[in-house]
């Protein structure tokens, strides 16, 4: 075996700058992934010794609730390049390590636009299919083209289209069966040549109107990163993993019935006649904005996000989100679904 060929195991390794909640965790074993053989040498050696793997990114989508025990692969693959371009689209590539905010920012400098309503998101390229990251508008899935990941089991590699990745709201095929079965080495990204600004985003809308500006793709960007600043919390300042819950999707006689008594409850109609409630206004209307429950509170400006507010452990987040969860149940007979991965 080669040097390049080696991975590197670290013991007892601390995971508090690996997750954007700042829990104070640690994982059995973990190493760096820094070429894609990687994961399949790791992956074997972790089954050797009876032991779980986890692919991490940045982190910024999980709930340590414990110690991880088992081997945390940090994904370190890094890269970024136009591979194609023909009338219609350009196609750019990223490695999975890549910080996503960077590469969106990076894809604007280019003069390649189609990205900028997912500016600010926290996290790597690797991690936004798996849960379909959208914002402002727009989903990954619009402008996905492709994405070659490796089967942890054998180390073969394999290419997804869309399809394949089955994605719908926050979800895709890697948050389900394709959980520990896959690690996702790079994404590559169709942006199509006719750019047109998707800006029908009332927050997004109301801050280009404030700014007087044409709604140019770094306009548009601008507009977002602000709005974003504006209401959510910065990871690195007050840790968060964004949105703590999906918005629930409920049929239309059930949002007719929650009208009957929250006249102005806020939801979104679907294209299938189902409507998407605002989770936020739902925890706000409980009451939970801006209240704590030991060190894990509600964000005072967005009653979605859960945050550490210093000292917190998984376990005081999910205590807090099953109480969340208890009242919004009763008061309105919704069920909210957590959003990031619980481990
Ligand atoms: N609202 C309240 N009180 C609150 C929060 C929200 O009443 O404390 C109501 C307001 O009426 C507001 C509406 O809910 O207009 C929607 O709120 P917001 O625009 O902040 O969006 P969201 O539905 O809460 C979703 C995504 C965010 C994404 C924004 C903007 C999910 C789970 N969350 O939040 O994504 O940035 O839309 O597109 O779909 C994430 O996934 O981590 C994330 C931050």
């Amino acid at each position: 075996m080669s040097a390049t060929d080696s991975v590197v195991f670290l013991a007892n390794y601390p995971l508090r700058a690996h997750n954007t909640f700042g829990f104070d965790v640690r994982a059995r074993l973990a190493c760096r992934i820094e070429r894609p053989e990687q994961f399949a040498l790791a992956a074997r050696d972790a089954r050797a010794a009876g032991m779980r793997t986890l692919v991490l990114g940045s982190g910024s989508n999980i709930v340590f609730t414990d110690d991880f025990d088992g081997l945390a692969m940090i994904v370190e693959l890094t890269g970024k390049r136009l591979v194609r371009e023909d009338d219609e689209a350009w196609y750019v590539r990223a490695h999975a390590g890549e910080n996503w905010h960077a590469f969106v920012a990076w894809t604007l400098s280019m003069g390649w636009p189609g990205l900028e309503n997912l500016a600010l998101i926290p996290g790597t390229v690797g991690a936004a299919p798996i849960q379909n990251i959208g914002a402002y508008g727009l989903e990954m899935c619009e402008r996905f083209a492709s994405l070659e990941a490796v089967e942890l089991a054998t180390g073969a590699r394999a290419e997804f289209d869309a399809n394949a990745c089955r994605f719908g709201y926050r979800d895709s095929v890697f948050k389900r069966e394709g959980r520990e079965r896959f690690a996702i080495v790079s994404v590559t990204f169709r942006l199509p040549k006719a750019w047109t600004p998707r800006v029908d985003y009332a927050d997004l809308a109301r801050e280009l109107d404030a700014r007087g500006v044409a709604p140019t793709p770094q306009a548009v960007f601008d507009a977002v990163v602000a709005v974003r600043r504006a209401k959510l919390p910065d990871p690195l300042v007050l840790g968060n993993a964004g949105s703590f819950f999906k918005n629930p999707v409920v049929d239309a006689s059930t949002l007719e019935a929650l009208r009957e008594s929250s006249p102005d409850i806020v939801a979104y109609r679907q294209a299938d006649g189902r409507a998407k409630l605002a989770a936020g206004w739902l925890i706000d209307r409980c009451g939970w904005k801006g209240r704590a429950l030991g060190a894990a509170a509600v964000h005072e400006r967005q009653a979605l996000v859960l945050v550490n507010r210093g000292g917190a452990t998984g376990a005081d987040v999910l205590a807090l989100a099953r109480a969340i969860q208890a009242d919004v149940r009763e008061r309105f007979g919704v069920e909210l679904e957590p959003e990031p991965l619980v481990i």
